[in-house]
């Protein structure tokens, strides 16, 4: 067996695109499990510039299957959009994708309602995509799945859709939006359904089926670990579990299924919407990473927060995914500082811990410690001998303090600019 999770171990946007794009080279099945169009991901490769919102990140590899999965919400547009965008650069996709049927469906109303509500003292900063209401739904057991979607026709999925619609035009009018009707919502569904329809299959059986095979199989998280519903930074969360464990649940196979747990950390942090950021720079220092690592939102174009990297936030998140490995990205960033600052303990309550007071981040302080900066000459490194010595104590701190081997290292945003340090396929 040789399956592989790849999640994001800080507040998403850590470059899960560009690392599972690289391992997707020598993987079988990309999978993706949570989440639905929040994510963004950003693929450049000879040249070419790919953003995928609901497509994962092996898309750009012609041979590699792509699946999603239950877990997963989707906009139909969205998805039938990043098909035809596929196609129009020579990427045929139809042939090698499943989705499952399982997945829910985002209408245009929820994406609506969700906009409408990210204002307001408890805002949570959403990026407006509809996630929390279609979970909400699904939880709720009113949702539609995209097997109702496909067969709206038969008088079982005509009666799911014509519920939610109703449900929704009493929010709707509530909320001072355009309530949805069940005419117009049947019309926005026929053209898409005929599309989607000869993509649906099981997506736990496509991703069993190859994992007992013994074919590579990497799962593909989005967002972050910080922004998951159960453990990131609640309530200013995503409304799925974006930890490793949300693969099992969300695709439909077993933990003992899963090899191995590679989480992405930025060499510095960011955060889009609202919720605690300890290591946050506001001013200048803040707009010079801005600026540097292009922080703008994929899927938003939102300025991210920037702040600098927090080792205690790594290790919860190494503790919550199982992490096996890391992948550090963006060091290229930080090059020409003489001195970079890096989070490694927390004090709180007269105590001083290396592990993320999850609960207290409100009044906890981090604690800093002065590392020693690199030239930008690190761009152009191709293997681990041509890092600078600092970045190679920089990234061995990193082991020593998390206690992860860091197994890859990006130092810009072409694919050439990977250093892999070790294998993260177990076989
Ligand atoms: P939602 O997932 O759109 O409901 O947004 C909830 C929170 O997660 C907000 O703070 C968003 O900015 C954040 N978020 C959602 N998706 C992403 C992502 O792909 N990258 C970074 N932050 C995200």
């Amino acid at each position: 067996m040789a399956a592989l999770v790849v999640i994001g171990a800080q507040w998403g946007d850590e470059g899960k695109g560009k690392v599972v794009d690289l391992i997707a080279e020598r993987a079988d099945l990309v999978v993706r499990y949570a989440g639905g169009a929040n994510a963004g991901h950003t693929l450049k490769v000879k040249g070419q510039k790919l953003v995928t919102h609901l497509l994962p990140s092996g898309v750009m590899h012609p041979k590699v299957r792509c699946v999603l999965g239950a877990g997963m919400v989707i906009v139909p547009e969205v998805l039938v959009e990043e098909i035809k965008t596929c196609e129009a650069i020579g990427l045929d996709v139809r042939p090698r994708l499943t989705v499952s049927g399982r997945a829910h469906v985002t209408f245009p109303f929820q994406s609506a309602i969700d906009r409408a509500s990210n204002a307001g003292p408890r805002a949570i900063g959403t990026t407006g995509r509809g996630i929390g209401p279609t979970y909400s739904d699904k939880a709720a057991r009113i949702g539609v799945t995209l097997r109702d979607f496909v067969e709206f026709e038969t008088p079982r999925a005509r009666d799911a859709i014509a519920a939610l619609v109703e449900v929704w035009s009493h929010r709707a009018r509530a909320a001072g939006v355009e309530a949805p009707t069940l005419d117009g919502t049947l019309a926005y569904v026929a053209p898409l359904a005929r599309e989607i329809a000869p993509l649906l299959g099981d997506a736990s059986v496509a991703a069993w089926t190859a994992v007992r095979a013994g074919k590579r199989v990497v799962f593909e998280g989005a967002q972050g670990t910080l922004l998951d519903l159960d453990h990131g930074t609640y309530p200013f969360v995503t409304s799925s579990n974006t930890v490793a464990g949300g693969a099992c649940t969300g695709v439909g196979i077993g933990p003992t299924m899963i090899e191995a747990v590679v989480g992405i950390t930025k060499a510095y942090c960011t955060r889009v919407g609202h919720g605690a950021f300890p290591t946050e720079l506001h001013g200048p220092e803040g707009d010079r990473l801005r600026e540097a690592g292009e922080e703008y939102g994929a899927t938003t174009g939102r300025p991210r927060r920037c702040g600098w990297l927090d080792l205690p936030a790594l290790r919860y998140a190494a503790r919550v995914n199982g992490l096996t490995a890391l992948a550090v990205t963006k060091i290229d960033v930080l090059a020409g500082m003489e001195h970079v600052p890096v989070c490694v303990a927390y004090e709180v309550d007269g105590a001083t811990v290396t592990d993320l007071p999850v609960d207290a981040l409100d009044r906890a302080k981090p604690v800093f410690e002065q590392w020693e900066g690199w030239s930008a000459e690190v761009a152009h490194a191709r293997d681990e001998a041509a890092l600078p010595k600092a970045v190679r104590r920089y990234l061995a701190r990193i082991e020593e303090r998390v206690e992860v081997p860091v197994a890859i290292a990006s130092v810009g945003a072409e694919r050439e600019a990977t250093i892999v340090r070790r294998e993260v396929f177990t076989r």
